[in-house]
């Protein structure tokens, strides 16, 4: 079977990404496995300046999951072009630039500083970060804000496609997912971390310093597979699936939902080759089920 997918823009060998943050730059990955095998690397999340991050203790493992409040460190944009992109394989395999900026003005700044960079094969911006310049709510969580930076964003981005990231943090999905897509957002991924706490009854302090986090892993995929099974439903851009993925049925439930391509977050920490070895197991799962292309397999869920 032909395991290309076209993301409108943004052309992959195969549906699987690595998903921002669980990859660092992707070069710490290189013992482990072939770049240039993997679908396309999308990197951890970049600001305009270096940033520390927050405090440590800032992960714990929860039941089928984990709990983080890295913080978004990172560092910095500069550093990342001069440093990390020219010894990623982007030629072959597309690079994708996650964004993290706490106001539009600053995420614009981001975009026209990458926009010119042959390297980028797309952006991700991560609307999951404070709007600190008017109120501090999520510009994922406020559709107006969404829809601002989305649009200003588009202007400088060039002829790199736009990836959108949702936060599940919101009461229903389906708004913001189409206040972006009239933004002109390119593609839509989903889902972010979903927020979440942990105590210890030993000590009686929050076990991360932050103490709220960003739940991930297995435990919540259910969620993610709703969320992205309605995104699907609401838009006409292609939707990258992702929250809790670990294997191949996994990775094939999403798609069956609707879903263009997958990113996998978590399970990259519980097995550093695992992408690697997802990316050959797929091969194998889908001959196995007799699916005859993605065209025919993709959002063909049967209800009753
Ligand atoms: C340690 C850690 C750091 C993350 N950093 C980022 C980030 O910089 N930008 C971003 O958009 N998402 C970030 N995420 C969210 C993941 O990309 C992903 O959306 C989420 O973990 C759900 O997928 P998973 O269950 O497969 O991990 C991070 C997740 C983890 C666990």
């Amino acid at each position: 079977m032909d395991f290309r997918v076209d993301l409108g823009g943004l052309k992959l060998t195969n549906p699987i990404m690595t998903a921002s943050g669980t990859f660092g730059y992707g070069l710490e990955f290189k013992p482990y496995g072939n770049l240039e095998e993997l679908g396309a690397i999308v990197v951890k999340g970049l600001s305009l300046r270096p940033r520390q991050g927050n405090p440590m203790p800032r992960i714990v493992e929860t039941p089928c999951g984990m709990l983080n409040a890295i913080g978004l460190q990172n560092i910095g944009v500069e550093k990342f072009l001069l440093e990390k992109l020219p010894l990623l394989p982007w030629k072959t395999t597309p690079v994708v630039v996650n964004l993290y900026a706490q106001s539009a003005e600053e995420f614009s700044d981001l975009t026209r500083v990458l926009s010119s960079e042959e390297g980028v094969g797309a952006l991700e911006v991560n609307i999951s970060c404070p709007n600190v310049k008017e109120g501090g709510l999520q510009f994922g969580q406020d559709p107006q804000a969404a829809f601002k930076v989305v649009n200003m964003l588009k202007k400088h981005a060039g002829s790199k496609p736009v990836i959108v990231k949702l936060s599940p943090n919101v009461a229903d999905i389906k708004v913001i997912a189409k206040t972006v897509e009239s933004a002109g957002a390119d593609i839509i991924s989903l889902i972010n971390t979903i927020g979440g706490m942990a105590v210890d009854i030993h000590t009686r302090k929050p076990c991360i310093t932050n103490v709220f986090g960003g739940l991930s892993g297995p435990a919540i995929k259910p969620v993610a597979l709703k969320m992205v099974y309605e995104v699907c439903k609401t838009v006409k851009i292609p939707v990258i699936g992702l929250g809790g993925i670990s294997n191949t049925q996994d990775i094939l439930e999403f798609i069956l939902v609707g879903a263009s391509a997958v990113q996998i977050g978590t399970a990259s920490f519980t097995r550093p080759d695992k992408v690697f070895t997802l990316v050959k197991d797929l091969r194998v799962k889908v001959e196995e089920l007799g699916i005859k292309s993605w065209d025919e397999f993709r959002g063909s869920l049967r209800l009753g």
